[in-house]
């Protein structure tokens, strides 16, 4: 398999199968990374693991430094990330609890850095972004998932929003007009950045929660912890799998 990462998002800032080799702090064109690269091996396999939200959960979505996070991870020489978020479910299979592999995006968030295509260029740089994920990463995470009993939902349209806020009702309806199934805050610009640098990407999201309005009561954080404890548990089994049987 190939050198993998992981970036770890809510629910997420450290996995204890973990067994850590050494830490390393990296220092990037963009500026800091997210937290020091925690260097180790689960199921006898090396990974890096970088908490999205730094150490101590301090850094919100809109202020992660996506650039330097994703500089950092291709300077150690990996070549696939793994971006683990918790995200909201809109359509109805995308129930609390689940995991959701997506296999597209459609971007809400703004006034991010969200490309390293910006100055001092010779040319102008467009990248494809047909199909946003790595379809052999998608697919390897969805057999680990068969694997490890987790069931994963295999597909699913990823609507990125700015937050920290939480949407609306309204805007919610609005995205399951456009073709959204789950809404986090994570996904984007972190997906086009890692295309930017040729690094394979994709996205495990756990569903912490229903989307706002599709219960008919405001969102309860409490709820949401709880479903991501549950949630959490379930994709750790399904790292193992892929890390102890694919590649
Ligand atoms: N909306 C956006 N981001 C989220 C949600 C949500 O409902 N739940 C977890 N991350």
């Amino acid at each position: 398999m190939m050198k993998l990462a992981i970036i770890g998002g809510t629910g997420l800032d450290k996995i204890q199968d973990l067994e850590i080799t050494h830490r390393e702090v990296c220092h990037t064109p963009f500026g800091e990374p997210s937290a020091a690269m925690t260097h180790g091996k689960i199921a006898g396999r090396e990974v890096v693991f970088l908490p999205r939200h730094g150490a101590s959960h301090m850094i919100p979505p809109h202020r992660v430094n996506y650039r330097a996070n994703l500089w950092a991870l291709q300077h150690l020489g990996i070549e696939a990330v793994l971006g683990v978020a918790a995200v909201g479910g809109i359509t109805a299979d995308m129930a609390p609890g689940r995991i959701v592999v997506p296999d597209q995006i459609i971007d809400y968030t703004f006034g991010r850095d969200h490309t390293i295509y910006e100055t001092d260029l010779s040319q102008v740089t467009h990248i494809d972004f047909t199909y946003p994920y790595s379809e052999d990463l998608r697919r390897q995470l969805i057999d680990a998932g068969r694997i490890s009993g987790v069931d994963p939902v295999g597909r699913g349209v990823y609507g990125a929003t700015q937050g920290p806020r939480l949407e609306t009702a309204a805007e919610i309806v609005r995205m399951e007009r456009d073709g959204c199934d789950i809404v986090g805050m994570t996904g984007m610009p972190e997906a086009a950045l890692a295309r930017e640098f040729n690094l394979s990407y994709a996205s495990c999201s756990v569903v912490s929660n229903w989307a706002a309005g599709k219960q008919g009561s405001p969102i309860s954080m409490k709820e949401v912890e709880k479903n991501l404890i549950g949630g959490m548990e379930r994709l750790k089994l399904l790292l193992i799998a892929l890390l102890r049987f694919l590649g």
